[in-house]
This record gives C-alpha cells, structure tokens and sequence, in this order.
C-alpha cells in the first residue's frame, strides 16, 4: 500500500472504532450477551473498507469526516450483519470470520440471529441523527433501506444461494456480485456525496456511484479469486468453500487470468470516474491496492 493510502487508511479505521465504541458499548441489561455478540463481531478486525469509501469520499467531496462517520459506521454494522448471518449453518455454515471463530460457534445460531438484526436496526438510527442536515439524513436512510434490502445486498445473497444449484452465465453472476457485494460499496460511496451535500443528479453523485460499481465488482471478483487461491489464516475466514458448495464465481465461468483482466478492467473504469476531482488520489490507490491483494 501506497503511504497517503496506508494513512488514511489508519486514521479512518481509528474514527470508525472510535464511533462505534461509542454507540454500542457493553451493556449492562438482561440482553448483555446480545451487545457481547454484536461488539465480538463488529470489532473482530475487520478492514473498514466500507467507512474509508464513506469517509474518503466525503473528504473529496468538501464535508468533514468526523460528520460522516455516523453514515460510515452505519454501513460497517450492516455489512457485518451481513457477514453473520452469511456464515450460519442455513447459509455458508462458515466457522470462521476476522481471523476468529464465527458468531453463531461462540454465541449460538439464535444469538448470532439477533446480533444480526440488532446491527441492523441500530445502522438506522445512526443514519437518521447524523450531525448533518434533515436532508442528508433522510436521503441517507431512505438509500440505506434500498441498497441493503431485496433490491440490494439481501436480494443478491437470494441469488448467490440459487448460484449453487444453477449455473450462472456471466450476466446473471455480474448481477448477483453487483447486489450482494456491489450495493454496500455503493451506498459507502453515496454516504460520502450525501454526507457532503450531493445528491441523486449531481456529477458528485454520479461519479462516486460510477467509482463504486466497478470497485464493487472488482472487490468481489478479487473475493472469488482468494477463495481459491488465498492463504486463509492470512484473510482471517476458510477458503476453498465456493467449490465446496458448486458456487457459480468468477473462477467457474473463466481462468484466474482472465478474471484478474477483468477486474483490473473495471477497476481502471472506477478510476476514470473520479480522475477530474482534485484529491482523488488516496481513492485511485484505494482501487490499485485491491488488485494487489491477488497478486
Ligand atoms: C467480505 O467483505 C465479504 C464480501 C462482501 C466479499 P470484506 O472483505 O470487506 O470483509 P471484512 O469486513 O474485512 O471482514
Ligand atoms: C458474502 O459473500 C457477501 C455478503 C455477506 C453480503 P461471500 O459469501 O463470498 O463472502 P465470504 O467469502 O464468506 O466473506
Ligand atoms: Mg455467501
Ligand atoms: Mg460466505
Ligand atoms: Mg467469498
């Protein structure tokens, strides 16, 4: 990693566990074990990559990031709901997750269940009191609703399971990486233009949508492509189960090569999307350290 990237990269990590520790600390209620499983979780270690979009975006686009980080962990607390209820038994019955044992083996599926969905909920209460204006708020909560769900990153998680079972062509795959993985990506990039005051028709908003479609793509291509070949104690979760579950991925319809182009091609798209905005330089070597990740 580049060193202006390895630094922003730090300093948003350390602003995002500073939120978050601050609006989820351990509880002392009857329901303690269930903030014991949502923090267990939420500060495994995970790379942020979701806050940093949120946060770099916001920057580039002129607002602070200290205002956007309520959007920022809101989308970290989604995305690691996500990631609990993708490892149960009913989905990848994955064991381990951040380089530790998974939710549900430490905590128990129910738990594991409702840490779940207590993230979820507690994602739009951040976005909804944001320090920013009524607008922004409302504008990122409505997104939020709309990326997350059916339409987004739950509806791609219906098509990944059907992708065990049926082989996907490449249309149909593209689809499923573009919702399941591709819609969070989106809504961190959009967090940032709304945080900073750019919505739905400006070239701000715009670009980070544009930015964030071929970053999303690329990262999963990049996720498809370690799970065959990464070093699992290295990435922290099991690797070899897409082939395990006859998963349709990026690997099942072409070589390790040709995926890489691929992703490295809408990769450089992402890049050109936000080349004319001064600054855009951290968010280049953002998409750039992606790809290096495969190398
Ligand atoms: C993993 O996401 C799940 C996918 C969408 C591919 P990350 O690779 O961002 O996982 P963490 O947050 O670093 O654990
Ligand atoms: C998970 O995709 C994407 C979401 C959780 C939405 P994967 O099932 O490929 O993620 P990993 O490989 O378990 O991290
Ligand atoms: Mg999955
Ligand atoms: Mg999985
Ligand atoms: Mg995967």
């Amino acid at each position: 990693m580049s060193d202006v990237l390895e630094q922003a990269v730090s300093e948003d990590i350390i602003l995002t566990n500073e939120y978050l520790e601050s609006v989820l600390p351990v509880s002392e209620n009857g329901y303690r074990i269930l903030t014991e499983s949502m923090r267990y979780s939420l500060f495994a270690g995970g790379k942020r990559v979701r806050p940093f979009l949120t946060l770099e975006f916001a920057k580039l686009f002129g607002a602070q990031k200290r205002d956007a980080l309520p959007y920022a962990c809101a989308l970290e607390m989604v995305h690691t709901y996500s990631l609990i209820h993708d490892d149960l038994p009913c989905m990848d019955n994955d064991d381990i997750r951040r380089g530790k044992p998974s939710n549900h083996r430490v905590y128990g599926e129910s738990t594991a269940l409702l840490a779940g969905d207590s993230l979820l909920t507690l994602a739009f209460g951040c976005t909804s009191s944001a320090p920013l204006s009524p607008e922004s708020n409302n504008a990122a909560t409505a997104l939020l609703s709309d990326y997350a769900g059916y339409r987004g990153m739950a509806g791609g998680q219906q098509m990944d399971l059907i992708g065990e079972t049926e082989k996907y062509d490449l249309d149909t795959l593209i689809e499923t990486h573009s919702l399941k993985t591709g819609k969070l990506i989106s809504c961190a990039c959009l967090f940032g233009a709304i945080a900073a005051g750019y919505y739905e028709g400006s070239k701000e908003y715009a670009a980070a949508l544009n930015y964030s479609r071929g970053v999303g793509l690329a990262f999963q291509i990049t996720d498809d492509i370690l799970d065959v070949y990464g070093d699992s104690a290295a990435l922290g979760k099991t690797t070899g189960k897409d082939e395990k579950t006859n998963k349709s991925t990026f690997l099942t319809l072409m070589s390790k090569n040709a995926a890489e182009e691929y992703a490295k091609r809408v990769s450089d798209e992402a890049k050109a999307e936000i080349s004319g905005f001064d600054g855009s330089e951290i968010l280049t070597r953002f998409a750039d350290s992606m790809l290096a990740r495969i190398k």
